[in-house]
């Protein structure tokens, strides 16, 4: 099954765990479920020194640096009866010191293999730093762009979702036997559907349907638990009613039993102790007992299992074959990686931080996850026609105060110093030929108080003055890092502050508009849409992010990146998704009782899978092996790629699919397979897809898992709305 949680290695692993453990006291094992660390959300948590002499913490979070766990492991060793290391983890999400696009980023680039690349490096570098584990990847399905977490996934897509959660899982984890040297545990989060958060709101309740949960939010998951993923992590949410960290229902029956996951459950930050104000636990106690029961093996953060455990145990309400078996799993893994017998870093492996080699990645990465929006054929900038002319570059997110906002959120130990700023990358690219001329324009947000209204209007006023003398105008707008992640929610999705100001008052001067927008989140465009020159999404690009965003403008590397997630026309379409249900009134325009909105359109503004190249593509000579396949048949689509454009680029085949008459109501489209191919000016590429009956599997009204006989439709196209090339098939 698995690669890392099977094999002979994790087997000695276990016998060796099993040998400790059966000398172990119990303070010393339940400290084995016990996370402790520097408190983000209080600073009530007792901090590790007091902690630590019998044994009581078996792991730390967020702890930096290999001089800082080392010293932490030294005295834990000596201090301790049983000299047992901690495992040391942290949010390495998207990069560990060398940041990276953003997850939701990275999906844009459609190309899975980017992500185990930017995984690999990040474990590296975290590695060297003392860590051992990451709380990564969030393979959460998003499809309400308020939610504030929707940058730390793979966007909206299940298929697609799951093919980068078990590149992210190889990334961090490599695929051998064993999690060694430069490599870093993953953990799969959060057991589910934190994404399904009722109004996009953080922390809120989920409530969908059972065929919903395993249709659209598992499959991520299983992927990644069957790429090798050694830890899951239970999310904070209700579930249908039931917190996800008190739910045996999910954290045993569908995780352990129906997704075969054999390692361990690590708990969100207090999410134990949350479901008290849920109202589902009295106290404390009870909450412990009801993770515990569930399958949670460990606890983030603090002494709640250290605390009660013991009196659970003693009143056999928890039994020691339960808290030997999550001991066992979290001593195999110490093993396995190797950290029993070095529990020490090589503090001088620091110096693989910002090296060229990852910087280039990054700036590989940030090239292949920008989504090319618009382009009257403005882009790409030539930068010998650019000779002797004037670019105006407006806006705070531009310059040095716009680094820290371009490594996003969840960028571990970012460092904005070592970051390259857009105006810095572009002046690098255009060189001493052409005058780049910067302006503030407006802050990002804007505190409400005439003063603070009046300063922006001016500064705004002189952007445009500046503006009005140059030959071209690019302005970067969108997101501070803290206005996506973890509890930063939106209930409008326009952009922030004084923003449309300047956009306006720039497209006024009449002078083509460049419009960058770096975000962590989709945003509304609609206002801008159709009169800038052009419209590029950058996301939040990372530590290169100067140096891509001049590759892209210039040409050096045609975009590639297509939306993972649909950019609605206004926050009042959200939740809006690609493969939504099949309605019996669809928006034909017929008639007055349709679905739709009768003051918007119900269509996004840009749909999933669409993103625009330098170039253009021809998918030529499209063949299925058949049109019919049985229950555990296959189809395979061959096709060429032809690069019918002057410019090298990549393309992004996309092949959807809609069951046409189903027993429960099938979505209109479902990506089932993709391929992202490079090919050369004027040449063409061969790409082969599959298609197996598998893949259309779902969960019927009773709950039953099947493949339906039945007649389908299928279309390999750019984007989930073009059907050029329209297909019928069937399942017999
Ligand atoms: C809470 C977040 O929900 C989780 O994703 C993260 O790993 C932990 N905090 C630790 O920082």
């Amino acid at each position: 099954m698995s690669t890392i949680m099977n094999p002979p290695a994790y087997k000695a692993a276990q016998e060796k765990a099993r040998a400790l453990l059966s000398s172990m006291t119990l303070t010393e094992k339940i400290g084995q479920l016990s996370q402790f660390g520097t408190s983000i959300y209080s600073d009530s948590d007792k901090l590790p020194d007091a902690h630590y002499s019998e044994g009581e913490v078996g792991s730390y979070l967020t702890i930096k640096g290999a001089q800082v766990t080392n010293a932490i492991q030294r005295d834990l060793l000596t201090a301790t009866r049983l000299p047992i290391p901690a495992l040391f983890a942290d949010d390495v999400i998207h990069g560990y010191r060398t940041t990276f696009p953003t997850p939701l980023a990275q999906s844009c680039s459609w190309n899975p293999e980017l992500t185990r690349r930017c995984n690999e490096i990040a474990a590296k570098e975290a590695y060297r730093a003392g860590l051992k584990w990451t709380f990564a990847p969030m393979v959460d399905i998003a499809r309400d762009p308020r939610w504030g977490r929707i940058m730390e996934g793979y966007g909206e897509d299940t298929h697609l979702c799951s093919r980068f959660s078990e590149a992210a899982v190889r990334g961090f984890q490599g695929d051998g036997e064993t999690v060694g040297k430069d490599r870093l545990y993953a953990c799969m989060k959060h057991f589910i559907a934190y994404g399904a958060c009722i109004g996009g709101r953080d922390y809120n309740s989920a409530d969908l349907s059972p065929q919903t949960l395993h249709d659209v939010y598992l499959p991520p998951f299983q992927a990644g638990i069957d790429a090798g993923a050694a830890t899951v992590m239970a999310a904070f949410e209700d579930v249908n009613g039931v917190p996800a960290t008190g739910n045996r229902y999910l954290l045993t029956d569908i995780l352990r039993g129906k997704l075969g996951f054999n390692g361990f459950v690590v708990s969100d930050y207090g999410s134990v102790t949350d479901m008290i104000p849920h109202g589902f636990a009295e106290d404390t106690k009870d909450a412990v007992r009801l993770a515990f029961e569930a399958g949670c093996d460990m606890l983030m953060a603090g002494p709640a299992y250290n605390e009660h455990l013991p009196a659970l145990i003693k009143e056999g309400k928890i039994t020691m074959e339960q808290v030997d078996h999550s001991v066992l799993s979290v001593l195999t893994l110490k093993y396995l990686c190797g950290l029993m017998d070095e529990p020490l870093v090589d503090e001088t492996g620091e110096d693989c931080f910002f090296c060229a080699e990852h910087m280039d990645a990054a700036r590989r990465a940030a090239c292949e996850t920008a989504v090319l929006l618009e382009n009257n054929g403005i882009l790409p900038l030539c930068t010998e026609r650019l000779k002797g002319k004037r670019i105006a570059l407006i806006g705070p997110l531009a310059g040095e105060e716009g680094k820290t906002h371009l490594l996003g959120n969840w960028a571990c130990l970012k460092d904005p110093n070592r970051t390259v700023s857009i105006e810095e990358g572009l002046a690098r690219a255009l060189g001493a030929s052409c005058e780049l001329v910067t302006a503030y324009g407006c802050g990002i947000r804007c505190e409400n108080t005439a003063e603070a209204h009046e300063k922006e209007s001016s500064s705004v006023k002189q952007a445009a003055e500046i503006a009005a003398r140059c030959d071209a105008i690019i302005a970067v707008v969108g997101e501070e890092a803290e206005m996506a992640g973890e509890a930063y929610s939106r209930s409008d999705l326009t952009l922030s502050g004084h923003q449309g100001e300047p956009i306006d008052a720039l497209i006024a001067t009449g002078k083509p508009v460049i419009l960058l927008v770096a975000a962590g989140r989709p945003l509304i465009l609609t206002p801008y849409k159709d009169r800038v020159a052009a419209l590029m999404l950058i996301w939040q690009p990372g530590s290169s992010a100067g140096d891509a965003v001049a590759d892209l403008l210039t040409g050096a590397v045609s975009p590639s990146g297509h939306l993972t997630t649909s950019f609605p026309v206004c926050t009042g379409q959200v939740p809006i998704y690609y493969n939504h249900a099949s309605t019996g009134k669809p928006a034909l325009g017929k008639w007055q009782f349709e679905s739709k909105y009768q003051d918007c359109q119900i269509a996004p503004l840009y749909p999933f899978g669409y993103g625009l190249s330098y170039t253009s593509f021809a998918f030529e000579d499209i063949r299925l092996s058949s049109d019919k396949m049985t229950a555990e048949g296959e189809i395979t689509v061959t096709l060429s790629v032809r690069n019918t454009g002057n410019t090298d680029g990549a393309a992004v085949v996309q092949l959807y699919i809609r069951d046409l008459v189903g027993s429960t109501v099938r979505p209109v489209k479902e990506l089932k397979a993709f391929e992202k191919v490079f090919v050369r000016a004027g040449e063409a590429q061969a790409v082969t897809l599959h298609l197996s009956a598998r893949a259309l599997a779902f969960h019927d009204a009773a709950m039953n898992e099947i493949v339906e006989p039945g007649k389908c439709k299928l279309w390999v196209g750019e984007c989930c709305t073009d059907e050029r090339h329209e297909f019928d098939f069937e399942i017999i």
